[in-house]
């Protein structure tokens, strides 16, 4: 593989945008070459903030010629503009989750990045924690033999200076709606990805807490494509928050995530327990930014390699829209009241 850096540019100077720019500094196979903020203040303070170059528009950070890759970290309804811009720059483009805030944008997204011949990734760091991995494998395997049910728990706590602090979260146009889609969305890619497609869905969502547009109590019940059965239950409004917990159960086995470890695992036929440690990861279940930025520089660096060596990243467009198209199914049949079919 080449030795060459790849350059990145970081759209969007908010919260999440100090992860992103930790992992490129720490990464060897990319460089930073500058931040886009929305305005010339804006852009001064993070300038001043992150010590780095920073323009005042992404227009202008797309027109660096040496800007390669993007990094889209601006609110969640805002990312279909900076993707269809830096596409048509010929950028390839990472974009925070969820994908967007409706399936219709993230068609969009994926079209647009098909068209230019870009590569388009979406970002679900847990993907890369290493016990989900080791849980993936196993599946993959066999080893769990037929999966049977597998379920999400996101019951989390936001409190109401959370809601307050950027105006576009818990709102429909910024945030899409609010805990399912927002911090929900990455326990629902995780059992998707072990599970596979959802074949239909009875949801029911419920604003019980706080003031805001979006839900913040929400569940579903799934029946996936394979046959098996599954529940999301998902929430910033119980209180003290809890880890999310992931739970696969197959034929031959059982296996339990909380807050990205593995608390349980039971496997027929292996004899040998394996060695995990009861300790849970601090993930955000009650503090937003209680998550270090170690996953998503493996995410970054994968995407990386992918551009370099001209092939899918783990988590492309396509893959970053399954949980978006399930948690749009889930408020769907709230709304109607019914089960909705998804394929
Ligand atoms: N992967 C994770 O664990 C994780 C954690 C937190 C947030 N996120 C995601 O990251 C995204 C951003 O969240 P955040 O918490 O950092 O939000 P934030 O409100 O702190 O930051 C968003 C930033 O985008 C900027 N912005 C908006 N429109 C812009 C434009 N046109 N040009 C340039 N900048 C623009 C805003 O000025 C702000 O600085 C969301 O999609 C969110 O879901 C992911």
């Amino acid at each position: 593989m080449s030795l060459k850096k790849i350059g990145i540019g970081i759209i969007g100077t908010g919260s999440i945008a100090g992860h992103h720019l930790k992992s490129v500094q720490e990464l060897n196979n990319c460089k930073l070459i500058a931040m886009a903020s929305s305005s010339k203040e804006r852009a001064k303070a993070a300038s001043k903030k992150f010590g780095v170059k920073t323009y005042a528009s992404y227009q202008k950070l797309l027109e660096d010629k040496s800007v390669e890759v993007v990094i889209i970290c601006t609110h969640s309804g805002n990312h279909l503009g900076p993707t269809l811009a830096a596409a048509k720059m010929g950028k390839h483009v990472l974009v925070e989750k969820p994908i967007e805030v409706s399936v219709k944008r993230a068609d969009k997204m994926i079209a647009a990045c098909k068209k230019a011949g870009v590569k388009l990734g979406v970002i679900f760091q847990n993907r890369f924690s290493p016990d989900y991995m080791r849980l993936k494998k196993a599946v993959r395997k066999g080893h769990l033999g037929k999966l049977i049910l597998g379920n999400a728990y996101i019951k989390w706590f936001r409190d109401e200076a959370y809601y307050k602090s950027s105006s576009w979260k818990g709102t429909i146009k910024g945030d899409g709606g609010a805990a399912l889609i927002n911090q929900g969305v990455h326990t629902i890619d995780l059992l998707l990805d072990i599970m596979g497609d959802v074949k239909s869905v009875f949801g029911k969502v419920r604003t019980v807490k706080h003031k805001i547009e979006g839900e913040d109590l929400g569940l579903g019940l799934l029946t996936f494509r394979n046959g098996a059965l599954g529940t999301i239950e998902g929430s910033t409004a119980i209180t003290p928050g809890y880890p999310a917990r992931l739970e696969i159960y197959g034929t031959k086995g059982s296996v339990i995530l909380e807050g990205g470890k593995i608390i349980s695992w039971d496997i027929e036929d292996q004899t040998t327990k394996d060695n995990f440690s009861n300790e849970v990861s601090k993930t955000g279940f009650a503090d937003p930014m209680a998550i270090n930025h170690a996953l998503h520089k493996a995410q970054i660096s994968d995407f990386i390699k992918a551009v370099k060596k001209n092939k899918k990243p783990q988590v492309d467009g396509k893959e970053g829209r399954r949980s978006l198209a399930l948690i749009q199914g889930i408020y769907k049949s709230s709304r109607k009241r019914k089960e909705i079919q998804l394929m």
